[in-house]
């Protein structure tokens, strides 16, 4: 694994022009035009990248884009590798590896989930506070390489609380409505049944998605400080009669949009 990160880094080390970003963004379900904001960018697709897996879900391109964001270096992922897809999680984690070894410090992750928060709406944005991973297993489980980290890495503050404030203040002064909560990931490619809604909010989770925890455990793992968001697209639990689709899905998503990319470019600006 070490040699196949530093392949994969060398190669890009070589092709992107320019400085080396710190910050790097996955852009998650109906988030991919955040590239659109990105300046001077160089499309970096996945197939040419040695060592990446391929994206193949309808809705996710697969590109690694690399600019200017808000006046910051920015790498961005234009899609990422899902577990349901039959990766494994050395392959969904393996880009947060890569971009750790370009010199990437801060992580900003996005997706989209289902609300189980009673106070949660179709359209909502939630800043990720903590996880719960429900995953069948974990992205570090095998050899630790002390290079990238320790055995046994703390959890506790897996999103950055100075990021979550930060998101807070321009979201009031915007008058923006952002939700807070945690995000429970599961493998789907199922939604939930009723029950399993009920059972994830119990467990004290508020929204339910299928990618980001284990990104997110290998980015703490490598010491960058992450930063989540969570647009929830469609709501679960037993007095929900309506069945989400991926398509409602990328709809909510596409609608929440704007707001996302007005506090993702906004925060960028004041990192
Ligand atoms: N469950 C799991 N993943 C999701 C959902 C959901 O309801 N909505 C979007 N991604």
């Amino acid at each position: 694994m070490l040699e196949q990160i530093k392949q994969t880094a060398e190669y890009l080390q070589n092709r992107i022009k320019g400085e080396m970003p710190k910050l790097g963004i996955i852009m998650g379900t109906g988030l991919g035009t955040l590239s659109d904001l990105i300046e001077d960018k160089q499309i970096i697709p996945y197939s040419e990248i040695p060592n990446f897996p391929v994206s193949t879900v309808e809705g996710h391109s697969g590109n690694l884009i690399v600019g200017n964001l808000a006046g910051k270096r920015v790498i961005g992922m234009q899609g990422r590798f899902h577990y349901y897809e039959g990766y494994d999680m050395k392959q969904v984690t393996f880009p947060v590896r890569v971009m750790k070894a370009l010199g990437v410090e801060t992580l900003f992750v996005s997706n989209a989930s289902g609300g189980m928060n009673k106070e949660f709406k179709v359209g909502d944005v939630m800043v990720i506070t903590d996880h719960i991973n429900f995953f069948p297993e974990n992205p570090l489980r095998g050899k630790n390489y002390n290079e990238l980290g320790t055995r046994f890495p703390a959890m506790t503050e897996a999103y950055s609380k100075k990021l979550v404030a930060l998101a807070d203040s321009i979201a009031s002064e915007k008058g923006m409505r952002l939700m807070h909560g945690v995000y429970i990931g599961v493998t789907g490619p199922t939604f939930e049944t009723p029950a399993e809604y009920e059972c994830f909010r119990t467990m004290g989770a508020d929204a339910v998605g299928m990618s980001t925890v284990p990104e997110v455990i290998v980015a703490n793992h490598a010491g960058m400080t992450v930063f989540g968001i969570s647009v929830i697209t469609d709501l679960g639990g037993k007095e929900i009669t309506e069945a989400p689709s991926h398509e409602e899905v990328q709809k909510a998503a596409v609608k929440a949009q704007p707001t996302v990319l007005a506090l993702v470019h906004e925060m960028v600006a004041r990192l």
